[in-house]
């Protein structure tokens, strides 16, 4: 099949292996000085174009500088795709919004992890996984005990993960690690209530295997023991549908951690408790948390919009509008849509009315009218509106960027195998274009005082 890539370029695809024919698109050229450099391209299957130059350094001596990587592929990548200008997100070619209406937070970890939606019988045995290795070894709940009741759940959270190596060692054998897998999509979620359960005091609830994975969740947050406790499906659901949202992104902040910490060939554990630790900033997963708050501020301050909308635009001021604005997204967040819908439906079943809501709104209204947001296509992004929701369902504030990490997991684990399966895979090790002192002599203390 021949995929027209532009006028000029004609790119052959068979099945999943690329060849790109030697036409006059096939190479970019770069000039260095007298000297002149052709680097070969690589095009991804939905016609992205890579200018490949991992020779350059060799070939060159110099190298590329792209702080922030806006514009670097660190890897080729079969696990998602993003449109940002079409605000299209998809897992393995399914996009998100089906995934979001007719799939389960199972289902989608199947998918992103071993590439195929699962058959009945492969989606059972998942299950069944995930409900039997739901425990934790009962000597871990005494690193809980350790911690003080104001500990962030994220940083127990990283440190709970961390742990699972010991318990768990790697291994060469690929059972182990497919039993790994398992083990830590299972157990996140009993982490995750612990440590809540933990920070207020109460008994911790044990997971039950006759229920699925987000029911499992709240009842372990939300139980208490000695009272019946039977788990709304509405949040089941809501619950479900969240943690299909953020199950994976490509290459963003936390992603691209695990990948880099596991490059080293540092284990499944240790790779993605770095990645909890990325994501806790509030740039990246703990802007959901910051949202709340930010909205809460500005109700507080009788509503004042423009003030805030001000600030933000203010150069000399550190406040950002929390949940605006994506590296990649310049139309839309197609997550943040589903979920805005979803928080519209979810309150009013609930009989909710959450004051919040309707800030968030006018927030946003404000801001897609300010020339300042629109000139730089800065949209409401997945964590807008997430906050409203989990607030509805009763989660705390603090464990909301715990819910992000619950959902990414799937997809920090699918993108870990993928790496360490790619027979190009090298350790990262960036380079860096150095602005220090040259080369000086020592100066003895004697001279320096
Ligand atoms: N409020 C005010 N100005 C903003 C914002 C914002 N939220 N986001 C970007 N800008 C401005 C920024 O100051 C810059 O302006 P100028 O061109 O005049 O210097 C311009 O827009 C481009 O922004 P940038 O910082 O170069 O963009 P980036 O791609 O490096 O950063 C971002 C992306 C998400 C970190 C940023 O938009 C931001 O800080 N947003 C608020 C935090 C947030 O909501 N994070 C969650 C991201 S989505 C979930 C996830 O993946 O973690």
């Amino acid at each position: 099949m021949d995929i027209i890539v532009s006028s000029a370029c004609i790119i052959s695809v068979h099945g999943n292996a690329k060849s790109i024919p030697q036409t006059r698109m096939d190479k970019a050229v770069l000039t260095l000085g007298s000297e002149e450099y052709e680097l070969p391209l690589t095009v991804g299957s939905e016609r992205e174009v890579g200018i490949d130059i991992r020779a350059l350094r060799k070939e060159s001596k110099a190298v590329t500088l792209d702080p922030g990587y806006g514009n670097t592929g660190s890897c080729e990548s079969a696990v998602t795709y993003i449109d940002g200008e079409n605000g299209a997100l998809r897992y393995r070619g399914y996009s998100i919004e089906e995934l979001a209406q007719k799939s389960s937070f199972v289902e989608v970890c199947y998918l992103l992890i071993y590439g195929e939606l699962p058959t009945s019988a492969e989606l059972d045995v998942m299950k069944h996984n995930l409900t039997h290795h739901s425990m934790l070894h009962e000597d871990m709940k005494k690193f809980f005990e350790g911690y003080p009741p104001s500990a962030h759940p994220m940083s127990v959270l990283s440190a709970m993960v961390s742990s699972l190596a010991a318990y768990y060692p790697d291994s060469e054998d690929p059972a182990d690690l497919d039993l790994n897998i398992i083990r830590l999509i299972a157990k996140l979620k009993t982490i995750a209530a612990f440590s809540y359960k933990k920070s207020i005091g109460h008994p911790y609830v044990y997971p039950r295997n006759d229920l699925d994975y987000s029911e499992d969740f709240l009842q372990m947050m939300f139980a208490v023991p000695a009272e019946e406790y039977n788990v709304p499906t509405l949040l089941a659901r809501t619950l479900d549908m969240l943690l299909i949202l953020h199950a994976d992104h490509e290459q963003n902040c936390s992603t691209s951690t695990v990948r880099m910490v596991g490059s080293s060939g540092a284990d499944l554990f240790a790779s993605i408790s770095a990645g909890i630790s990325a994501l806790s900033g509030p740039l990246h997963g703990k802007a959901n948390q910051e949202v709340i708050s930010m909205l809460a501020r500005i109700q507080a301050d009788g509503g004042n919009y423009k003030k805030y909308l001000d600030k933000a635009k203010d150069k000399n001021d550190p406040f950002r509008l929390m949940g605006f604005g994506h590296r990649v997204y310049k139309n839309f967040d197609p997550r943040a849509r589903v979920i805005k819908k979803t928080a519209d439906q979810v309150l009013n079943d609930l009989g909710i009315n959450d004051p919040l809501l309707a800030v968030a709104k006018h927030l946003e209204t404000a801001a897609l009218e300010d020339e300042y947001f629109v000139q730089r296509r800065l949209y409401p992004n997945v964590d807008f509106y997430s906050g409203i929701l989990y607030r509805a369902m009763g989660i705390p504030t603090d464990m909301f960027t715990v819910m992000f990490a619950m959902g990414r997991m799937p997809g920090w684990i699918a993108q870990w195998v993928e790496m360490r399966n790619d027979p190009h895979n090298r350790i990262h090790r960036p380079r860096q274009i150095y602005t220090g002192a040259t080369e000086r002599a020592y100066v003895p203390m004697s001279e320096r005082d």
